[in-house]
Formats: C-alpha cells, sequence, structure tokens
C-alpha cells in the first residue's frame, strides 16, 4: 500500500488527469464554442438556430410583401398607362421619346385600313389594333366603305389608345359588291384607299415629316416585326406574304448574288406587273408626294389592283426587298369566316354593340 502511493504515482496520476483534461476539451472544442455563441463553431446550437429560422421567415414575409406591392404598382401603371393613351394618343409615344430620342427621327407608318359595316367589323378591328398599339411612330388611317361615319368606329377608334384619322368614303353603287356576289368580282376598299392618298398628300408633308404608306385589310394578320422591316423603306418595299392567292405563301423572287428582286413566285395571274396582295408592300411617303397622280384603279381587272397603282410608281429594279431577301413571312392574308346567324334576334330591347 505504501509502495503505491509513492511520489511517482502521483506525477504520473497527474499526467494521465491532465493528458485526458486536454484531450476532453480537444474533442468538446466545437460545441463548447457554439454554447458561448462563438462564431469558431458549426452553429448547431438549437437557440441559435430558432434565431436564424425567425430571422429568415421574417426576410421571406417582407419579400413577399413587397412583391405584392410591385404587383400591385405594376397593375396601377398599366391602368394609368392604357388611360393615358386614351386621353392623349401621342403622350406614350412623347413619353418614350423622351427617354429615347433616337425614336423621334423614326419615319412615321402610316397604315391605310379600309373597312366596312359588317358582323365581324369590331372583331377584326380590335385584333389590328391591338397589334398595332405595339408600333413605334404609328399613324393609323380607317376609311369607312359609307357615307357617314359610324358610331362603333367613331367610338372605337376613340377608346382604342391610337394615334389615328378617320374618314370615310362610299363606293359606288356600281361598283360595290351584291350580297350575294364572290367577294372576287368587284375591287375592294380601293376608293378608301385613294381617299388616304389624298388626305396624306395634303396633310402632311413628307420632306419634312419622312413617313412611310402601308395599306393594311381590317382582316389580315400582322407580325411586329413586318413594321420593323417597312421602317427604312426608301421607294418601294416587298415581302412574302403567307396564304394568299391558292399557295402558303406567294413571294418576290430575290437574285441571291444581287439581291434585287427579280421577279415572283406566284402560280395565280403571274403575268400581272406585280403580282403581290397589298399586304406585301409599303411606299415611301415622298415618292407618293412626287406622283400625285398616282391612284388605286376602281376599274382594275381581278387581281390587278395592287399593279394599277406601283406601275405609276416604281420599277421591278427598284423594289426594296425585305423580311431577310424574303425569306420569313411576317404577314398572312387571313380571312374571316362569315359567322352564321341563323338564331340571331333583330329586334331585341336591349342593343348591345357586338
Ligand atoms: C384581296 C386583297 O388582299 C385586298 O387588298 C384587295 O383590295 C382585294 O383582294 C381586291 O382585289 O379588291 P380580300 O381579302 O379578297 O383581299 O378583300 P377584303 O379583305 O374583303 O377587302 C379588302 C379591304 O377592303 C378590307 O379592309 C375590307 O374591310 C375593305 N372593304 C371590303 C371595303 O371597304 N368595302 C367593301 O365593300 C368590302
Ligand atoms: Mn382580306
Amino acid at each position: 500500500m505504501r509502495a503505491l502511493w509513492r511520489p511517482r504515482t502521483f506525477v504520473f496520476a497527474y499526467f494521465f488527469c491532465s493528458t485526458a483534461g486536454i484531450l476532453w476539451l480537444v474533442l468538446n472544442y466545437n460545441s463548447l464554442c457554439s454554447q458561448m455563441g462563438s462564431s469558431g463553431g458549426n452553429h448547431k446550437h438549437p437557440y441559435l438556430m430558432h434565431a436564424i429560422n425567425q430571422d429568415y421567415k421574417e426576410k421571406q414575409t417582407f419579400l413577399h410583401d413587397t412583391e405584392q406591392q410591385l404587383k400591385e404598382d405594376r397593375k396601377n401603371l398599366q391602368g394609368l398607362a392604357v388611360r393615358l393613351r386614351q386621353q392623349y394618343p401621342d403622350a406614350v409615344g412623347e413619353i418614350t421619346d423622351s427617354i429615347n430620342p433616337r425614336n423621334k427621327s423614326l419615319p412615321t407608318i402610316y397604315a391605310v385600313t379600309p373597312t366596312h359595316t359588317r358582323p365581324v367589323q369590331k372583331a377584326e378591328l380590335t385584333r389590328i389594333a391591338q397589334s398595332f398599339l405595339h408600333v413605334r411612330n404609328f399613324h393609323w388611317i380607317v376609311v369607312e366603305d359609307a357615307n357617314r361615319k359610324s358610331s362603333l368606329v367613331i367610338n372605337f377608334l376613340k377608346n382604342s389608345g391610337m394615334k389615328y384619322t378617320h374618314l370615310n368614303f362610299k363606293t359606288p353603287e356600281q361598283y360595290k359588291l351584291g350580297k350575294n356576289d364572290p367577294n372576287w368580282l368587284k375591287p375592294r376598299g380601293v376608293e378608301q384607299r385613294n381617299t388616304a392618298i389624298e388626305w396624306l398628300l395634303k396633310n402632311v408633308d413628307a420632306t419634312k415629316n419622312p413617313g412611310v404608306v402601308y395599306f393594311a385589310d381590317d382582316d389580315n394578320t400582322y407580325g411586329l416585326q413586318i413594321f420593323d422591316e417597312m421602317r427604312d423603306t426608301q421607294k418601294v418595299s416587298m415581302w412574302p406574304v403567307g396564304l394568299v392567292g391558292g399557295q402558303m405563301y406567294e413571294s418576290p423572287r430575290v437574285d441571291k448574288k444581287t439581291g434585287q428582286i427579280i421577279g415572283f413566285n406566284v402560280g395565280w395571274e403571274p403575268a400581272r406587273p406585280y403580282p403581290m396582295d397589298m399586304a406585301g408592300f409599303a411606299i415611301n411617303l415622298k415618292l407618293l408626294q412626287e406622283k400625285p397622280f398616282a391612284k388605286f384603279d376602281l376599274k382594275a381587272k381581278r387581281g390587278y389592283l395592287e399593279s394599277s397603282l406601283l406601275v405609276n410608281l416604281i420599277k421591278i429594279e427598284d423594289l426594296e426587298p425585305k423580311a431577310d431577301m424574303c425569306t420569313k413571312i411576317y404577314v398572312w392574308h387571313t380571312r374571316t369566316e362569315k359567322p352564321k346567324l341563323k338564331y340571331d334576334v333583330k329586334e331585341t330591347d336591349i342593343r348591345i354593340e357586338v
């Protein structure tokens, strides 16, 4: 027993205990640090995790609230923009111009739309107006085939948010389609387009305010790219039109080497001077003002209406091919089916504009 408590034994015991203590400290260092809130640890302590979760949740709620607020603000701004467009058609354009002054120098696109009263009229006008609203520096000339401007079109234009001019000209009775005539029997929209040309000659000075004229029928479908393509028309530009002339598309033929239009890929009446649909070309306003006698011919043979104007303006070699050398379709000659109204009640107390 005495031998066991010798001083050497004490030294050994002391050495053993202190080594075990250091070992324990090293092994438990991390958890000790986190308990004391030190940043050296792994942050696994439940109190700390709770605080972090709480903070995270608060930030998430804040982000969610901010997102809701932004959505609401955006909705209000959109409503404001619509009202602004309605009250001051030029305002939105002017604000955008002041932000991006380059827009101001863009030539105006004057789109001429002949239109006539029929069940689908408002639907057609709505559809194309909502494309046109996206186009910069755009002036819509709507010409009704009527003796008087109709309240439907007057109100429609007033609420459209477009910059527009509303005109009317009634096609003489002998040139008007009969109720049961096939629609190709007589040319349509002729005097309406000529009325718009007259208005443009009288009211715009193309040398001061450059412009491009496009004849945009109310039943076609317009891709926005076509307006970018036509904007820099020097004389007359041309491009393919989809779903027309008994083909998926009709197109000018471009010489790949020279980049010039040298003919047309059309099946129907290829002998026409310019066998292209109305939707397939645009004209620099200056050119129309230089040739004030160039008009559409009311007596033009079927399919020759477009040519009747173009032959007085240009030669084929001067045509400017657009839409990637006439390889892209940005406009379609769609035609809306005539609705069947067999069950329509004509006289009702409540008259709703359709
Ligand atoms: C095709 C062309 O796409 C037209 O540009 C061209 O005027 C017509 O042939 C023609 O050869 O006269 P299509 O689809 O058959 O067109 O004609 P519509 O779309 O029925 O009429 C062309 C435009 O004239 C439309 O904007 C239409 O609203 C208007 N229109 C039609 C009138 O203003 N009055 C009418 O009595 C009929
Ligand atoms: Mn049409």
